[in-house]
C-alpha cells in the first residue's frame, strides 16, 4: 500500500516509517520542525511542507495518492500548549484540517495519534477504558480531541475509514530530549550530561510508560485488522503507572549515574495519575505490548549514550 506518514520525521514518526518498510510505499510530510531529515531512511521521500500551508499541502495531494495516512506530526508540548494555546491550535487543528480537506477526495484512510495522557482528565478509575468521559486539562488535549471529532466528521460526510489511537507515555530512542516533552529522554540526556534533573511538583504523578517499539506494533496491528479496527477508538498503553521519581530512580541504576533532582512547582495543565487499559486493542488485533519498563529503559539508555558519545 502507499503510506503517507506525517511527522515520519519525528521520534514515534521515523520508527513507524522504518516498520513499514520494505511491505509498504512509504513517504513522509514533515517540517522539521522537531524531527530530523537524518532520521528518515534514505529511500523513503520527504516532503517538507509545514501544515499550517494549506495550498503546500493541497499541491501534494494534486500529485499524490495515498491509501493509508498516519497522521502524527503535531506540536506534542502541553506546556507550550499552556503558554501558547494560539500557536498550539494552528498546528494541531488548523493543519489537521489542512491535511483533511486536502485529502478528502482520495478517501483515505486515517490513522490518528491521539493522546491517552491529556484527554480524559484526572481519574480514580485506573487504568482508563476508551469509555472513559474526556475532560482534558490542556489545550493539547483539548486540540487532540477536537482532532478525534473533526476525523470522525471527515469519515463519516466524505465516506472515508479511520482510526483513532489514544497513545499513552511513549519513550525510546530518537526522543527529543530538548523539549519539555518525553520526561525519559529528558532525564537521560541531563544524566549523561552530568546536569541535574528537573522534576515538577513531589515526582510522585504517575504515568503509564509505553516502549516505542510496542506502539509501532499496534500502528502496524491495526493495519492489518481493518474490518476490527476501522471507525474504533482504542489506547495503546500498559497499564502500569510509574512515578516520575521512580522512573528516575530506575535510570540512576541502569545509566550508573546519580544527581540530587531540582524540584519545581508543578505545571499547570498536568495530570496527577494515568494509566491506559489496552484491553479493547488486544481484543480487536492480538496486540499486547511487550517490553517491560526495565528493558525499554535500558535500550533507550544505551542508545542515547551511543548518540552522546558520538557527538
Ligand atoms: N511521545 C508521546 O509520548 C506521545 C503521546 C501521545 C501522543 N503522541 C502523539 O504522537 C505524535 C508523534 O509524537 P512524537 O513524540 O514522535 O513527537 P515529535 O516531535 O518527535 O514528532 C512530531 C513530528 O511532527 C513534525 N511537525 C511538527 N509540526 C509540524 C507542522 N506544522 N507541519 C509538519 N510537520 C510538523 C515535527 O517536525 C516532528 O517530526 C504526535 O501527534 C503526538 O501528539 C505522542
Amino acid at each position: 500500500m502507499r503510506i503517507l506518514v506525517t511527522g515520519g520525521a519525528g521520534f514515534i514518526g521515523s520508527h513507524l516509517t522504518e516498520a513499514l518498510l520494505p511491505a509498504h510505499e512509504v513517504h513522509v510530510l514533515d517540517n522539521l520542525s522537531t524531527g530530523r531529515k537524518e532520521n528518515i531512511p534514505s529511500a523513503v521521500p520527504l516532503h517538507q511542507i509545514d501544515l499550517q500551508d494549506e495550498a503546500a499541502v493541497r499541491r501534494l495531494f494534486s500529485s499524490e495518492k495515498y491509501d493509508i495516512i498516519f497522521h502524527l506530526a503535531a506540536q506534542v508540548d502541553v506546556r507550550t500548549s499552556v503558554e501558547s494555546p494560539v500557536s498550539d491550535a494552528k498546528v494541531n487543528i488548523l493543519g489537521l484540517l489542512h491535511l483533511l480537506e486536502s485529502a478528502k477526495q482520495q478517501h483515505p484512510w486515517i490513522i490518528f495519534a491521539s493522546t491517552g495522557g491529556a484527554i480524559y482528565g484526572e481519574s480514580p478509575l485506573l487504568p482508563l477504558s476508551e469509555t472513559h468521559p474526556t475532560l482534558p486539562e490542556s489545550p493539547y488535549g483539548i486540540a487532540k480531541l477536537a482532532g478525534e471529532l473533526y476525523i470522525r466528521h471527515f469519515g463519516n460526510t466524505h465516506h472515508f475509514p479511520f482510526t483513532i489511537l489514544r497513545l499513552a507515555n511513549v519513550y525510546g530512542p530518537r526522543q527529543n530530549p530538548f523539549g519539555e516533552a518525553g520526561v525519559v529522554a529528558i532525564f537521560t540526556h541531563r544524566l549523561l550530561s552530568g546536569q541535574p534533573v528537573r522534576i515538577y511538583g513531589d515526582g510522585e504523578q504517575t504515568r503509564d510508560f509505553i516502549f516505542v517499539e510496542d506502539v509501532v506494533r499496534a500502528c502496524l496491528a491495526v493495519i492489518e485488522k481493518p474490518t476490527r479496527t476501522q471507525g474504533q477508538t482504542f489506547n495503546v498503553g500498559t497499564g502500569q503507572q510509574t512515578s516520575v521519581n521512580a522512573l528516575y530512580r530506575i535510570l540512576e541504576t541502569i545509566t550508573g549515574l546519580s544527581y540530587p533532582p531540582q524540584h519545581l512547582p508543578p505545571k499547570p495543565g498536568e495530570l496527577r495519575h494515568n494509566a491506559l487499559d489496552g484491553a479493547r486493542l488486544h481484543e480487536a488485533t492480538g496486540w499486547a505490548p511487550l517490553v517491560p519498563l526495565q528493558e525499554g529503559l535500558k535500550r533507550t539508555a544505551s542508545a542515547f549514550a551511543k548518540a552522546f558519545h558520538s557527538t
